[in-house]
């Protein structure tokens, strides 16, 4: 991984470890920057919040799509400047409207009718208003976001309630935002989201004489999990998504905006592989044997919350055979701590290395102390050479916010 066996990996940091390979990362960057020249990509700090991707991202051009107070300090301790700062949030504290204000970020996007004159008292100045179409994107019920009823975003209607409120208010009202969901296998509906924006923006421009110079399409392109997922290739669903656009814009008349995307999960999730040690190899009943990893749900939530599936291999023995097919499961108290159902694997063994794929984006970042169990290191690999980016949690951090008397 990254030039290094997986076992030195773990050997030198211990597991689980999440292991990111920078080449991964930055050939990811690249795909976006690539196919969308002139556009301005910004890392979905969601899916793995960390300073240092963020700085190895920043150093490439791109900035932060941030949703959290924490999330906007992360990318502020990774020296991405203001204007390469978006700030979300369905539901934004006072606190975070400031702060946002104070890093000069370049556009806060306003989620709701009452951040219109929060945003305009705290001293924002340019926004973007996220516009929810009533589309249904393929993918997980939890990771759609902009379905009739989302929590996120404003409804057409009060989208243009909210552009029209805030001109008035004198904020600088920049363009629209859209994102329609996460772990998007196909371009379906992110094509459909395009043209129906356009039809939006026109509707904008006749009721309110007003266009969007800007366009946020938001993130969402997936990544292949296990056998048998099929993602588009990163440049492909861009160049789609702007061909679409350009169609869209032609169509209704209107001035080519200036385009902004916001990837999480396609920037960071191949390139993070989780390494766990075997411990217990149990045959549980004539059709199940379990492989009991030293993690599981605590550093890697997607299975119990969207029923995720992945794949893996044995790490040390990659060569030999696999011989019959094992469910993997955690260390936690839960009978659905089950990180894969069924992979073939050859016949675990105490102290064998599981390699799992596809676990940078939204697992560690998602993790918890359940059990109280320290949340794994993290580490960024490129020829050869590993840099911890994350520091193993100690039991002392989990126990840090513990008051006691005497
Ligand atoms: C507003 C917004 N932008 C970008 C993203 C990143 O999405 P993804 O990781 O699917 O690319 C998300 C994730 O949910 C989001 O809510």
């Amino acid at each position: 991984m990254g030039g290094r066996p997986a076992g030195a990996l773990a050997e030198e940091f211990g597991t689980p470890l999440v292991a990111y390979c920078e080449r991964t990362v930055l050939a990811a960057a690249h795909a976006y920057l690539g196919a969308a020249p002139g556009a301005l990509v910004l890392y979905g700090v969601k899916a793995f919040p960390n300073v240092a991707l963020l700085q190895l991202l920043a150093g490439e051009g791109l900035g932060a799509d941030v949703s959290t107070l924490g999330e906007l300090e992360y990318a502020l301790r990774a020296g991405v400047p203001g204007e390469r700062l978006v700030v979300h949030g369905n539901n934004k504290s006072d606190d975070e409207v400031r702060a946002a204000v104070e890093a000069g970020v370049h556009f806060v996007v306003l989620d709701a009718l009452d951040e219109v004159e929060r945003a305009a008292a705290a001293g924002v100045e340019r926004v973007l208003v996220r516009v929810t179409p009533g589309i249904e994107a393929d993918t997980h019920p939890a990771i759609r976001t902009a379905h009739h009823g989302s929590k996120f975003g404003l409804p057409p209607d009060q989208a243009l309630e909210a552009i029209a409120a805030a001109r008035n208010a004198g904020l600088e009202v920049a363009g629209l935002h859209l994102h329609i969901g996460s772990q998007l296998l196909d371009t379906q509906a992110a094509r459909t989201s395009v043209d129906w924006l356009g039809g939006f923006a026109a509707e904008c421009s006749q009721e309110l004489g007003w266009a969007p110079a800007v366009v946020d399409l938001g993130g969402g392109l997936g990544i292949e999990y296990a056998e048998g997922d099929h993602a588009p290739a990163i440049a492909d669903f861009v160049t789609t998504l702007l061909q679409r656009l350009e169609q869209a814009w032609t169509l209704h008349g209107l001035t080519r905006p200036q385009v902004i995307l916001e990837p999480g999960r396609s920037l960071v999730g191949r390139a993070g592989v989780t390494l766990y040690r075997v411990g217990v190899v149990k045959r549980a009943s004539e059709t199940t044997t379990y492989v009991a990893i030293d993690g599981g749900m605590s550093d890697n939530p997607r299975p119990q919350l969207y029923g995720a599936r992945y794949s893996a291999l044995l790490a040390n023995r990659a060569d030999e055979e696999a011989t019959s097919s094992y469910t993997v499961c955690g260390k936690h108290c839960e009978s659905g701590d089950v990180l894969i159902e069924s992979v073939s694997l050859p016949e675990p063994r105490r102290g064998d290395l599981l390699a799992v794929p596809g676990t940078g984006a939204y697992t560690l970042g998602m993790g918890s102390n359940y059990n109280a169990v320290p949340r794994p290191a993290a580490v960024l690999v490129a020829d050869g050479q590993a840099r911890l980016i994350r520091r193993r949690e100690s039991i002392d951090d989990v126990l840090r916010h513990e008051e006691t008397s005497g």
